[in-house]
């Protein structure tokens, strides 16, 4: 995008390469309907209803806008149970991209993380990881398995211009290898644009150096591809030796290197569903017996055949830069408009989308009256802005029912490729930055029903004192009668 320079350069802008030919109408409901919304939903964004939503930043998972040649290729979806020829064209775009004939399907991404966790992990064994992610690590605890993550110290700065921050301490891996004994490592999971500290990504060099040590030590090494795109993008444009490499050949080369590859299709693919590649055969026998017994034949998933036309396209859509880079740039954009007016944000811009750094932002708000959950929902409150938490609620308790802090109390803001416009970012840029010059007024937040699992999808809180009216009472002084 960034390629096309503006004659002033004042004017200078990320410049989309698409158009928009289908709309959706959006409502901003007035603050003080905000209040009651965030509080009927327990302060937990989840629960809020997406008729209450201007901008729904909450994830980009599935609420990517299509292309037209996605859309246009659910209409020759062939829907058969077994067989269908909508899976061989997965199949054939999943060859083309990834150069790889071993192929399962789920119906998301966590789908083939359970797959994975029946398969490889045993009570008492370890997974190994740049860092965790909620429900890869759920599925892996609930059957007696740990999660250790070795991620580079560097990945824990907020502020820092390190290109790649979700990098795998190389030596912690090696050292704990040896101390565990390979037999007891179920596998190595490299995830490509870190997604909870902020979806940071990894370079080239550091993931086949894991690949390297899985090799040598005999250890079954996984990329979690859900945020590849992303990555690669970055890998493109921050890591010199991929500069002169087609996007193609470094989706090819790691898939050559690693195992076994997975991902959500509702990121990687634009769609719904999700995939698990190996390179040898062995490792897709090994899981395949769970594919009809949880997901379905195993020529969809549990996917609908649509969605896997979809994911198909969209998969090999994602070996083109000019959309590939339209979230990261966009995402840049963002980050660098909060970062000059002085709001903390995770540096430098990473994939998905900004990330607040609310340890920052409240530091008055102690990690056990959740930090990054009270600055989503003030942001509600400010802007019809559904964020997600990224910190302490979004941990689970430890075994003993102490509470794991997390290492950063983050509220994300997604941005869902090609669904907002410029105006819109600046218009959440704008809000935020009312909501930080108000942080003061931000208070915290306690549970009201907490749930043992996953708590943050369905949890229920509470504001401690009034402050989410003394906020609103601001908004009006500040705003007028504006929505
Ligand atoms: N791995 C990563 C890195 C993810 O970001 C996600 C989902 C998954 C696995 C699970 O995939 O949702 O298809 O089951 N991330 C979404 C998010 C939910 O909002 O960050 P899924």
């Amino acid at each position: 995008m960034s390629s096309v320079k503006f004659y002033q350069q004042e004017n200078q802008v990320p410049l989309e390469m698409h158009k928009v030919r289908v709309v959706q109408k959006l409502n901003l409901i007035p603050v003080e309907d905000r209040l009651r919304a965030i509080q009927e939903a327990g302060n937990n964004t989840f629960l809020l209803q997406n008729r209450d939503i201007y901008m729904d930043m909450i994830t980009d998972s599935g609420v990517n806008a299509m292309s037209d040649r996605q859309t246009a290729a659910m209409h020759v979806a062939d829907d058969s149970y077994a067989g269908s020829e909508s899976w061989n064209r997965a199949k054939a775009a999943i060859k083309t991209v990834f150069g790889v004939d071993n192929v399962l399907p789920a119906h998301q991404g966590r789908a083939a993380e359970n797959i994975l966790a029946e398969t490889f992990v045993k009570p008492g064994k370890v997974a190994l990881m740049n860092f965790h992610f909620t429900t890869t690590k759920a599925h892996i605890t609930r059957l007696g398995g740990e999660v250790v993550e070795l991620i580079d110290k560097k990945g824990l700065i907020p502020q820092s211009d390190d290109p790649f921050k979700g990098d795998f301490d190389l030596d912690a891996l090696r050292s704990i290898i040896e101390e565990k004994g390979a037999e007891n490592v179920a596998f190595v999971r490299v995830e490509a644009g870190t997604n909870l500290i902020g979806g940071q990504p990894v370079s080239l060099e550091n993931m086949l150096a894991v690949t390297d040590i899985c090799h040598q030590t005999g250890v079954v090494s996984v990329l979690d591809a859900s945020l590849l795109q992303d990555n690669v993008y970055f890998m493109k444009k921050r890591e010199p030796r991929c500069n002169y490499m087609e996007v193609k050949d470094i989706y090819h080369l790691l898939a050559s290197r690693f195992d076994i590859i997975y991902f959500s299709a509702r990121k990687l693919g634009f769609s719904r569903g999700g995939f698990i590649l190996s390179t040898d055969a062995k490792w897709t026998q090994m899981m395949m017996e769970f594919v009809p017994l949880y997901e379905g034949f195993l020529t969809y998933g549990g996917m609908e055949v649509r969605s896997i036309e979809a994911a198909a396209e969209g998969l090999l859509e994602s070996l083109d830069m000019e959309y590939i880079s339209q979230g990261p740039e966009f995402i840049e954009y963002l980050v660098n408009e909060l970062d000059a007016y002085g709001v903390p944000v995770i540096k430098p811009a990473g994939g998905l989308g900004a990330h607040l750094n609310c340890s920052e932002i409240v530091p008055n708000i102690p990690h056990n009256q959740y930090p990054a959950a009270a600055v989503g929902a003030a942001l509600y409150i400010a802007g019809g802005i559904r964020g997600m938490e990224r910190g302490t609620v979004s941990e689970q308790r430890e075994p003993d029912g102490t509470e794991r802090y997390a290492e950063l109390e983050l509220q994300r803001l997604a941005l869902p490729r090609r669904v907002f416009t410029l105006s819109q970012v600046k218009y959440c840029a704008d809000r935020v930055k009312w909501m930080y010059d108000n942080r003061n007024l931000i208070g915290g937040l306690k549970w009201t029903e907490e749930p043992k699992v996953l708590r943050f999808f369905f949890g229920r809180m509470k504001e401690i004192g009034h402050w989410q009216e003394e906020l609103v009472s601001k908004f009006r002084e500040d705003f007028g009668d504006s929505l």
